[in-house]
């Protein structure tokens, strides 16, 4: 970063004052004087996940220390994420019957929304409660919309199941909830959907800006829902094209209404995440996702890497790019290492 007034005189003797960064760097309590990103345990989110039919937590093998949980087991893990301070959690569902058109998503009785009404009598009014909202944990081809014929995704077929599941999800005690399929017009159609029940209070945070990521190859594993044909490069974007396409779609979804926008995946995407967050006003949330989480995770069981540090410090960069809320798997951990550092 640049400071007004330029470097000034090179180090060494001469006349005049002598500029030298190091002065600031010399010992911890200066270091922390002047930092300028701090992290703080309510900008973070936990994603949790929580299946259908099962007793207790089930390990995911790609995500060492990240479970799917059992109702039971959600309740208590989110009773400790609140503790811990976080500022949200987010929920995903994996349920035991998946179909064509994702019924669960929206059924009253699909175990996401029993999750929600768990957690709002748990920590309702202590955390944040969101739920993603899309069809491929749902569906069982795995794709994120309804197929046509031609096993295309129908966009427009696509956003009557969202709107119905935006509902079904704020009914259930969903406090924000975060579209994520990509589907063109699926903040606008979810925005009338919510307001025609009533919840014109209910914020959207709107996956915006959302990449074709091979980074996403773990969460497959834990929401069980790898496309089972084809790949999700025909509704998300494209790594290869530059920033404008990512303004132009925050800028879309800001205009049908979305309260605050999404970059994601983070760590590959930080070009994206600074120019977004100096092109809005609203809050910008970055996810830092499943295979960020993974590749820390397995470099640091291999001894490779000092596993905290690189947590703190991709953590770090994300913040410094732009994000005034970071969604990261490692959301507790973080939180209680920030309370007790304080
Ligand atoms: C879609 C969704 C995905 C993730 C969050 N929401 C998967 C995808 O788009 O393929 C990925 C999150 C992660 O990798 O941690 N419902």
């Amino acid at each position: 970063m640049s400071r007004i007034g330029g470097p000034g005189p090179a180090p060494g003797p001469g006349p005049g004052p002598q500029v030298r960064p190091r002065r600031l760097r010399r010992t911890p309590a200066l270091r922390r004087l002047v930092a300028d990103v701090r992290m703080h345990p309510a900008d973070l989110v936990l994603p949790m996940f929580v299946r259908e039919g099962v007793d207790g937590p089930v390990p995911i093998s790609s995500m060492p220390g990240v479970v799917q949980h059992s109702r039971s087991s959600l309740r208590e893990a989110a009773v400790e994420a609140a503790e811990a301070g976080v500022g949200g959690l987010i929920l995903f569902g994996v349920p035991a019957h998946k179909d064509a058109r994702g019924s669960a998503a929206d059924d009253p009785n699909g175990i996401v929304q029993l999750a929600l009404a768990d957690l709002a009598t748990e920590v309702g009014g202590d955390v944040v409660l969101m739920s993603d909202l899309c069809l491929d944990e749902y569906t069982d081809h795995g794709h994120c919309g309804l197929l046509t014929v031609d096993g295309e995704v129908d966009n427009d077929a696509t956003l009557e199941r969202y709107a119905s599941i935006a509902v079904a999800q704020a009914r259930a005690g969903a406090e924000v909830v975060a579209p994520s399929g990509m589907m063109d017009g699926q903040v606008a159609a979810i925005r009338a959907a919510l307001d025609g029940e009533g919840f014109t209070q209910l914020p959207i945070l709107a996956y915006s800006a959302k990449y074709a990521s091979a980074f996403y190859g773990p969460f497959r594993e834990a929401a069980q829902c790898a496309p089972q044909f084809g790949d999700r490069a025909g509704y998300q974007q494209d790594p290869a094209r530059s920033v404008g396409e990512a303004l132009q779609e925050v800028a879309l979804d800001l205009a049908e209404g979305a309260d605050a926008v999404m970059v994601k995946p983070a760590l590959a995407y930080l070009d994206i995440l600074r120019a977004v967050a100096d092109a809005v006003n609203v809050p910008v949330a970055a996810y830092q996702v499943s295979g960020e989480y993974a590749m820390i995770e397995a470099a640091a069981a291999a001894g490779w890497i000092d596993r905290d540090r690189m947590i703190a410090e991709t953590l770090t960069g994300i913040a410094r790019a732009g994000a005034d809320i970071i969604l990261t798997y490692w959301a507790v951990e973080v939180a209680r290492g920030l309370q007790a550092r304080r």
